[in-house]
């Protein structure tokens, strides 16, 4: 664990200010806007939510600080949620994103709060002048007392790859910018777990948007809604100069289920409605698992869902037995990636073991495919691990990376256990807030960063350069540089 960083020692003064400070900015965020969610009744619920959301999170922080022994590091508290209000008429297109579908076509899904508002895009090459346009339909769902807005998704295309695209949807509002992945290597995949909507969020995302990539991949635990569906158009609204621009693939989290006691039976009512992903294209029969192909079918993808069925004979383990065994040669795709939410290999104290009725059923399967890197989320840390299988070190095995650390309002998980059973595989570990970059040079060299908030610019903490277990020869993992050393 790092001691390097000189800020928040545990000193009563300092403590102070900076709690000052937070409810400063808390407060800006709630009473200096004039709409959050568009009517009066929602800006209420989330104002008051908000405001018990500062005062628990001040309680337990406090807590934390006061206890904490004058010599030890203490790792930056939860900060305020960052509340994006709406404040434009009710046809006028918000929360928009964008994911791929297929090798040539994109998805784009937005929310308006006017429900007869078209499902149309309008795109082209040059700024102002599309010349080109599709139709898609929208959707709404109820939770509770909230109704949604129209959620529409519309899918443009055949595009051509890494090219620019300008469009326009629902025949209003402003005109956004997209740019379609390569066809062939090298590719970059920001991936961020966790990400929620803090003030620790909006580094992230402004430290993302700070260098360029071609993909942003997401394993679970996207808004930190929690029932309060308000927060989900929020969400929306805070990541859209980022999601707009970039295709984001996600896959679904704990945070996603969102059931509740006698109100509402159905899982992922909200996140299936307005996270489309491209999961018919892969012979996926749920939103909830699904695979795809980038950079010309160099790259395949792999989505899983932690929260569905993954036992042998499932529909997710058959789908992914069929689709790593079926439709990956890796002759012709030298890089598969696997992404989930709860981590099969953690050191970490929080959620020791959630994760391992998933590993044992389904760890076989990836590693006699080949896989390259296994990503989770779920804890929020970063930590790296060697190439594994059953518990051992393999070369022939996936490299395991959490990296849960996308600055959500529960926090660091900052507890990592030495004696763990694993400890021995664990490379690397930081409770930091971050998120890392895969940039994919060519059919067998990799390069992965993970880069920590607390940097003012996307400094490099961790890298090692990976070799596609395609590759003939033995993998070879290089670490070029990594921080404090466990
Ligand atoms: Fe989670």
């Amino acid at each position: 664990m790092s001691t390097s960083s000189p800020c928040l020692r545990d000193d009563t003064r300092s403590v102070g200010l900076l709690f000052a400070a937070a409810n400063a900015a808390c407060l800006r965020c709630i009473d200096g806007r004039r709409s959050v969610t568009g009517t009066a009744c929602g800006d209420f619920v989330v104002a008051a939510m908000a405001h018990s959301w500062r005062v628990l999170l001040q309680g337990i922080t406090s807590l934390v600080f006061l206890c904490a022994h004058a010599d030890e590091y203490v790792r930056p508290p939860p900060s305020p949620l960052v509340l994006v209000p709406h404040d434009k008429p009710a046809a006028h297109p918000q929360q928009v994103h964008i994911s791929i579908v297929g090798t040539n076509h994109m998805r784009i899904s937005w929310v308006t709060d006017d429900r007869s508002a078209p499902s149309v895009v309008h795109y082209g090459t040059s700024r102002s002048n599309y010349t080109s346009s599709a139709t898609g339909s929208h959707t709404t769902y109820r939770y509770f007392l909230y109704k949604s807005g129209a959620i529409h998704h519309a899918t443009i295309g055949p595009l051509s790859p890494g090219t620019v695209y300008y469009y326009r949807c629902g025949d209003a509002g402003d005109e956004f910018t997209l740019r379609t992945p390569p066809s062939s290597l090298p590719i970059e995949l920001v991936v961020i777990g966790d990400l929620g909507q803090t003030e620790w969020t909006a580094s992230t995302l402004s430290h993302i948007a700070a260098a360029d990539h071609d993909m942003l991949l997401l394993p679970g635990d996207l808004s930190y809604a929690d029932t309060w569906q308000p927060l989900w158009d929020s969400f929306g609204r805070l990541v859209q100069p980022t999601a707009s621009s970039r295709p984001w693939m996600v896959t679904e989290g704990n945070h996603e289920i969102e059931t509740l006691p006698i109100v509402e039976f159905a899982p992922f009512v909200a996140y299936n409605a307005r996270w489309r992903m491209p999961y018919e294209e892969s012979g996926s029969a749920s939103n909830l698992y699904y695979s795809f192909d980038v950079a010309g079918g160099e790259v395949h993808v792999v989505m899983l869902g932690s929260y569905v069925g993954f036992e042998e004979g499932s529909e997710q383990y058959v789908w992914l037995e069929k689709d790593l065994l079926a439709r990956v040669d890796r002759r012709r795709t030298p890089w598969v990636v696997v992404l989930l939410h709860a981590p099969w290999y953690n050191t970490n104290q929080a959620h020791q073991g959630e994760g391992e009725k998933m590993r044992v059923a389904m760890e076989r399967l990836l590693y006699e495919a080949r896989v390259d890197v296994v990503f989770s989320g779920h804890v929020h840390a970063y930590e790296r691990f060697t190439r594994i299988y059953d518990n051992e070190a393999d070369s022939r095995g996936p490299m395991y990376i959490t990296i849960g650390d996308g600055g959500n309002r529960e926090g660091l998980a900052s507890k990592f256990i030495k004696d763990h059973k694993s400890a021995h595989l664990s490379v690397f570990r930081e409770a930091s807030f971050g998120h890392g970059r895969l940039r994919i040079v060519n059919e067998t060299s990799a390069v992965w960063t993970w880069h920590r908030n607390d940097d003012e610019h996307a400094t490099v903490r961790d890298e090692v350069w990976l070799e596609s277990l395609a590759s003939p020869k033995p993998a070879m993992v290089t670490v070029v540089r990594r921080g404090d050393e466990l």
